[in-house]
């Protein structure tokens, strides 16, 4: 799906206002026909066009499309400057491949769409067109990788307090990954590195949150999940929740450099879905149970087990809740 060569139809669609073929042909620099051909396109990416004779087409729910000037309008000056370019595209395989491949740092990209969204351990990441937000921001460390190893976490607290900014209370962090909201996810992050061990090393921090999923799009998601507009009730702000995101992004990057994990693992300690409760790790090796007692100073979780506590690292891990 190219939708590439539809997204000047989309822009012009996204209103929610009737639009003549012929005004849209006119607009566009292309016959009637080619329009009709790139509306039903439009319908094989999950939107709903209505015709409607002698008025013409629309959306069935109008689209709130990311827009650079809207977005960085929440920068304030000391996360503008740490950003060296915005990216918003309307299609790419995976943002966090995008930058991987890019090796820069500083660069924030969002997408509109993701045909190959990736989440841990080769996982799909369910991005349908507009609907939700996919964004990664690239950073050079000149710390060891092993110094990285509570991005994630770190990321998972950037993002509450940019829900918080937005107004959203009561988000919760399952270790390593994970944001929730009454116990469903709302979020997910992939952090990845590539350089050297000793340093320095590029992270990717990949941040998919769910806005407003369409219900024929989640289908194949095999765990609870939720999504902002069920969270508020109301249509959640694209753009001004994509702008808070990325300033907490940044902010919490260049936190992140100056001092690791420790500037938000307090912070991280008071969102913990986990805390002080029985879970049980699904490891490849099978299932070990405890009661987690949250992470140490380099990201493991601790879990409590008999009189032994031991430090779990992430990898090939899954935490689950018992209650
Ligand atoms: P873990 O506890 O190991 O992190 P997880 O089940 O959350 O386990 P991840 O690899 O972190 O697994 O996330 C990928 C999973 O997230 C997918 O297997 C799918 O179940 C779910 N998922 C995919 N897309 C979405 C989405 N847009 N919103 C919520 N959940 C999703
Ligand atoms: C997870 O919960 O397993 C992590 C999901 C991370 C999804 C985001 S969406 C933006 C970025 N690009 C990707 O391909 N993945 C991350």
């Amino acid at each position: 799906m190219d939708l590439h060569r539809l997204y000047p139809l989309l822009k012009i669609l996204a209103d929610g206002r009737f639009h003549s073929g012929e005004t849209l042909g006119r607009e566009l620099g292309i016959s009637r026909t080619a329009v009709w051909k790139r509306l039903r396109m439009i319908e094989r990416v999950g939107l709903e066009v209505q015709a409607v004779s002698g008025k013409g087409y629309r959306l069935r729910q109008p689209l709130e499309l990311l827009q650079r000037d809207h977005v960085l309008s929440a920068l304030d000056p000391a996360s503008r400057t740490l950003l060296a370019r915005l990216k918003i595209l309307p299609q790419l395989d995976s943002t966090n491949r995008y930058l991987m491949d890019r090796a820069e740092h500083g660069i924030a990209c969002f997408a509109e769409f993701q045909s190959a969204g990736r989440g841990r351990r080769g996982r799909k990441w369910h991005s349908p067109f507009a609907a939700n937000l996919y964004l990664s921001v690239s950073w050079h460390f000149d710390t060891p990788a092993a110094a990285l190893s509570g991005l994630s976490l770190a990321a998972g607290v950037w993002i509450a307090d940019a829900l918080q900014a937005a107004g959203v209370e009561g988000t919760q962090l399952k270790w390593p990954n994970d944001v929730l909201h009454g116990g469903s996810k709302l979020a997910g992050i992939l952090t990845e590195l590539k350089g050297e061990a000793e340093g320095p090393c590029l992270a990717v921090v990949g941040i998919g949150l769910n806005l407003e999923m369409p219900l024929q799009e989640a289908g194949g998601i095999d765990q609870p999940w939720t999504d902002l507009r069920t969270v508020t009730g109301s249509r959640p702000p694209r753009n001004q929740i994509a702008g808070l995101l990325l300033r907490h992004v940044l902010q919490g990057l260049a936190e992140y450099q100056r001092t690791g994990l420790a500037a938000t693992r307090q912070r991280w300690h008071r969102l913990d879905y986990t805390a002080g409760k029985p879970v049980r790790l699904l490891l490849p090796s099978g299932t070990m149970s405890g009661t987690a007692q949250g992470i140490d100073e380099q990201g493991a979780l601790l879990l409590r087990s008999g009189e032994n506590v031991h430090a779990i690292h992430s990898g090939q891990v899954s935490l689950r809740r018992n209650s």
